[in-house]
């Protein structure tokens, strides 16, 4: 679907750069070299979002081992390859061959086993993995899994040519391929050629972020260079973000409405309380975890 619109969204006055974050050089899983971006001692400030990482190498050393089988419980995963071949397999019974341009969009409520290996034994591995709370109230519900092909995703063109890949919430009226009511996640991609301008209505109580993977963009006159995400400050009198690309840029640009409720992780699980943690822990060991009845 590519749709061109007309009209921008009126944005009156853009948020501001509160902060611009580097992220961390880590490794995970079965050794794949990652950058994660949005780092836990940022999770209350972005809350609903509890981390992003940023993937992307042409070396299969730094990714081919992937990641086996691994447990989550207590929140989502929202998988954004921009290049590569990944299978997933969980113990909730889905597979899926997440691809160049696809999103895997994972809620591992009450408990996933699951896997994501590479299909691909060279050549570019590109991608993104954010990870969305669950409410209190919904984080031991049944899982939930789908994935979307690069085709399948919602798209639109901009009258000065920014593409808009809408993978959840809304823009400039086109919905998102997955909506959620009580964190309202809006997720975008972006393409910018140079010079163009893009905006996008926010909730001021809605925090919100942007990483520029490609190129440079200015925001509230601050710029924000590639491998940088950029914290938006919750500036009372701001009706959104404006966006200018200084330079051809790709950035995502992330929002969503805070839980405002306590955050305990202890690696792939995310409760409320300690307490949770210990009973995922021990669901875990006993098996229990992945159970499907
Ligand atoms: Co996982």
């Amino acid at each position: 679907m590519n749709t061109t619109i007309i009209n921008q969204p009126n944005v009156e006055t853009s948020r501001t750069v509160e902060q611009l974050v580097a992220g961390q050089a880590t490794s995970d899983g079965a050794g794949v070299k990652l950058t994660r971006v949005l780092t836990q001692n940022l999770q209350h400030r972005l809350d609903p979002f509890l981390m992003l990482d940023a993937f992307g190498s042409d070396q299969p050393d730094d990714y081919i081992a992937g990641f086996p089988d691994h447990p989550h419980r207590g929140f989502e995963t929202i998988t954004y390859m921009i290049a590569g071949r990944m299978l997933h397999r969980d113990s909730a019974g889905h597979e899926g061959l997440l691809e160049n341009g696809g999103v895997q969009w994972m809620t591992a409520g009450k408990g996933v086993i699951h896997s994501e290996i590479p299909q691909q034994e060279e050549g570019v591995m590109e991608g993104f993995q954010l990870w969305l709370n669950l409410s209190k109230r919904d984080k031991m519900n049944t899982p939930w899994y789908r994935d979307f092909k690069a085709t399948d995703l919602p798209k639109f063109v901009t009258e000065e040519g920014v593409a808009v890949t809408v993978i959840a919430g809304e823009s400039h009226g086109v919905g998102g391929a997955v909506t959620r009511d009580t964190t309202q996640p809006n997720y975008l991609d972006l393409h910018l050629p140079a010079g163009a301008r893009f905006a996008q209505q926010l909730p001021a109580g809605h925090n919100a972020f942007v990483y520029v993977y490609r190129g440079e963009v200015r925001i509230g006159g601050k710029a924000v260079p590639a491998m940088r995400m950029a914290i938006l400050a919750n500036d009372a009198q701001a009706d959104g973000v404006v966006i200018e690309a200084s330079a051809d840029a790709r950035v995502l640009l992330v929002s969503g409405q805070p839980l405002k409720e306590p955050i305990v992780q202890y690696g792939p699980f995310v409760m409320n309380t300690q307490d949770e943690i210990y009973q995922a822990l021990s669901d875990f060991r006993d098996g229990r975890l992945g159970e499907t009845a």
